[in-house]
């Protein structure tokens, strides 16, 4: 079976630079697969391509099995996008806007009042999206996206400076999907989300995909996995800490057990930022602010 999406070596440049660059992922149906990156690692620039909104300059991107660009009119059926940049109808009610898309995509009208329950908006929907809340709107986006029951969900950062209420009905309601079979795709920014969210994610730095797997995997190959000893020196208490993964240190951490000096011990599982510093070489708020200074 196709995966739901394969990429190889995609690249874009803007103005001659590299924003992209040469990236390969394939994407499983029925997983959700995340970007987690800094802002301006390039998460949305690929989204774009993918969705066949912004041109590629090189590589190859097929959504189950169909070319991006060249099968764009067949990929539109099976997609639903979310973008980063809430644009809806500004004077138009939820409604609506969900009856213009609705009407663009051939979709009957009673499948609006199915999605609105959906994401909990019926009764909201008689507001004009200019009134709305950044929570109800991205609700709203997710009914549009949702309309024509497409098999790939595309979502650019959902919860993306959104109250913790919406972010948490945001989560629920991806995992709800993926549950019932649709493939998710999203970007993100927060790292606990990507880490509670994701069945698999690749980690986006500076145009390059520099880590992919699941997050436990990923932890455990490229963070490092360490105990914490508190101990007792001339009656002050000390701490010390053992990487589990070095032979020497798993060695002086025996000899401390041994002494009997130790007053307790704590495991350390890596986190994704420990991943990240570890696979970039970067701090993650750092590599966020030169990446907007560019
Ligand atoms: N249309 C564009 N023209 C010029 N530069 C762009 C354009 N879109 C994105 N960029 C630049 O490409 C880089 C990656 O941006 P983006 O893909 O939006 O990153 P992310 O979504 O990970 O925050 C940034 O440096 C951004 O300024
Ligand atoms: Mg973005």
């Amino acid at each position: 079976m196709n995966p739901a999406i394969s990429v190889e070596d995609l690249s874009k440049s803007f103005a001659g630079n590299r924003v992209v660059n040469g990236i390969s992922f394939r994407v499983e149906a029925g997983e959700i697969f995340g970007f987690l990156g800094p802002n301006g690692a390039g998460k949305t620039t690929s989204i774009r391509m993918m969705i066949g909104e912004i041109s590629k300059d090189q590589g190859s991107i097929e959504i189950k099995g169909l070319s991006v660009p060249q099968n764009m009119a067949e990929v539109k059926k099976l997609i639903g996008v979310v973008p980063d940049n809430q644009n809806l109808y500004d004077r138009l009610t939820v409604r609506q806007n969900l009856e213009f898309f609705a009407d663009l995509n051939n979709v009957e009208h009673s499948r609006i009042d199915e999605i609105l329950e959906k994401v909990f908006l019926t009764e909201h929907q008689h507001k004009a999206a200019t009134n709305l809340s950044r929570g109800l709107r991205q609700r709203t986006l997710i009914a549009r996206g949702l309309l024509h029951k497409p098999e790939i969900f595309f979502l650019d950062e959902p919860t993306s400076a959104l109250d913790p209420n919406s972010a948490l009905l945001i989560r629920q309601l991806v995992r709800e999907l993926r549950n019932q079979g649709t493939t998710i795709f999203l970007t993100t920014h927060y790292m606990e989300e990507a880490d509670d969210l994701c069945d698999r994610l690749a980690i986006m730095h500076r145009g390059n995909i520099v880590a992919c797997g699941n997050s436990s995997d990923l932890k455990k190959n490229y963070g490092r996995e360490s105990i914490l000893m508190d101990y007792q020196e001339n009656d002050v208490i000390k701490t010390a800490e053992y990487s589990l993964t070095d032979e020497q240190q798993r060695k002086k951490a025996a000899e401390l057990l041994a002494s009997g000096r130790i007053l307790k011990i704590h495991s350390q599982e890596a986190s994704l930022e420990e991943v990240f510093l570890r696979v970039t070489g970067s701090e993650w708020h750092e590599s966020e602010e030169s990446q907007n200074e560019s």
